[in-house]
């Protein structure tokens, strides 16, 4: 049985070991995202309400963070990194992460998450390019891979450039 639930203090480690795992093996790394979430937790711009553990076994075996960034002088919501136990991938757990994020957002009333990844993996949960919503990525490169999930909460006056925590600089 795998349950989603919020991190807490004593999973810091273990969700970086996660993460150094989770990404070993991806296809677009930088090899930092587990120091990425520790820079992110001890930033700002960290809402503990949006870091999720999945556990199985009595262990995290999934997390996923959202932190706040700005869009026309409003914190809007970057999500990443997300990571699964590579051991575990194509069981549903980084789905069901994203789906627990994305309630979590809403029933805050944010506005929006924004994030950087697969328009394929990524539509299957609402998400869409960002400059369908007039909002563009901290890098013109990115094209389409940059995406947004509105939620009820958008307003069409966001828009502009994203730019994500400053710890995505050193680490992202
Ligand atoms: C991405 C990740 C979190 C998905 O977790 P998961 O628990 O395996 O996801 P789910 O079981 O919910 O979904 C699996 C499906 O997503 C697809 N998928 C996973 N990563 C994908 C990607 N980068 N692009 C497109 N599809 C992807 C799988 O092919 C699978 O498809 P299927 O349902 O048609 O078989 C996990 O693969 C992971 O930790 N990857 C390494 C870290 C990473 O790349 N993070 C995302 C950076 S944007």
């Amino acid at each position: 049985m795998t349950v989603i639930r919020r991190e807490t203090e004593a999973d810091a480690p273990l969700v970086h070991a996660l993460h150094d795992a989770a990404f070993a093996a991806a296809e677009h790394s930088s090899g930092h995202e587990a120091d990425l979430v520790d820079a992110l937790r001890t930033s700002g711009d960290w809402e503990p309400a949006y870091s999720l553990v999945a556990e199985a076994d009595d262990r995290p075996v999934g997390h996923v963070v959202a932190t706040y960034g700005r869009l026309a002088g409003e914190r809007i919501l970057g999500l990443g990194p997300i990571g699964v136990d590579p051991a575990l991938h194509g069981k549903g757990i980084g789905s069901a992460l994203m789906h627990a994020a994305i309630a979590a957002a809403e029933a805050r009333d944010e506005p929006a998450i924004v994030l950087l990844g697969s328009p394929v993996y990524y539509g299957r949960f609402g998400f869409v390019a960002a400059s369908e919503h007039g909002v563009e990525a901290p890098d013109p490169n990115w094209g389409p891979y940059f995406q947004i999930r509105p939620l009820t909460a958008w307003r069409s006056g966001l828009r502009g450039v994203y730019t994500y925590s400053p710890a995505f600089d050193e680490f992202g």
